[in-house]
């Protein structure tokens, strides 16, 4: 395939590149990182292209803004393997992993609708991150499948 044919989004001037998304998980990424679109920043994003590594894998562009080590760490719940590449003036000019956070505030609803964090009173929801899923600091209710569904709106 000539490179042309391969290209399907262009390279982006200055940004953040998350790459290596598992296939399908794009959209439930930005939902976690809270990016809507709405600010008006460019946005581009390819879904269940081929990886060698992941079978398919997602691709997310930011254009106009680096996204700090803090705010991409949670996606590492819903994206592990994701990569962060910073570009300036068409550069990666930093490549790293997401490293899984020890507590998440303010991102996941809790299930539980008597915890506190759920009732109408002005408390952050907060998890502790667990190897296999995270649980409510004030509950102590676990979430372990489909993280994604519990992502708090924007
Ligand atoms: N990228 C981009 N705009 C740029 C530079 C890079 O959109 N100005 C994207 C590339 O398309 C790629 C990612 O950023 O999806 C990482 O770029 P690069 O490190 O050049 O690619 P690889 O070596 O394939 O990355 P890796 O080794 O992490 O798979
Ligand atoms: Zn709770």
């Amino acid at each position: 395939m000539s490179d042309d044919q391969k290209l399907r989004v262009s390279k982006i001037h200055n940004g953040t590149v998350i790459d290596h998304i598992a296939g399908g998980q794009a959209l439930n990424v930005l939902a976690i990182l809270g990016i809507d679109g709405a600010d008006g920043e460019p946005i581009s994003i390819v879904m269940n292209t081929p990886s060698d590594r992941l079978g398919t894998k997602d691709i997310i562009k930011v254009e106009g803004r680096e996204l700090s080590e803090a705010e991409v760490d949670v996606l590492s719940l819903i994206a592990p393997a994701a990569t962060i590449n910073i570009i300036r003036d068409y550069d990666v000019v930093e490549k790293h992993r997401v490293n899984r956070p020890e507590e998440v505030v303010g991102v996941l609803e809790c299930p539980n609708q008597h915890c506190i964090t759920t009732e109408n009173e002005p408390i952050d929801s907060q998890f502790e991150v667990l190897e296999d899923g995270v649980r409510c600091a004030y509950c102590d209710t676990i979430i372990r499948e489909d993280l994604a569904a519990h992502i708090l709106a924007g």
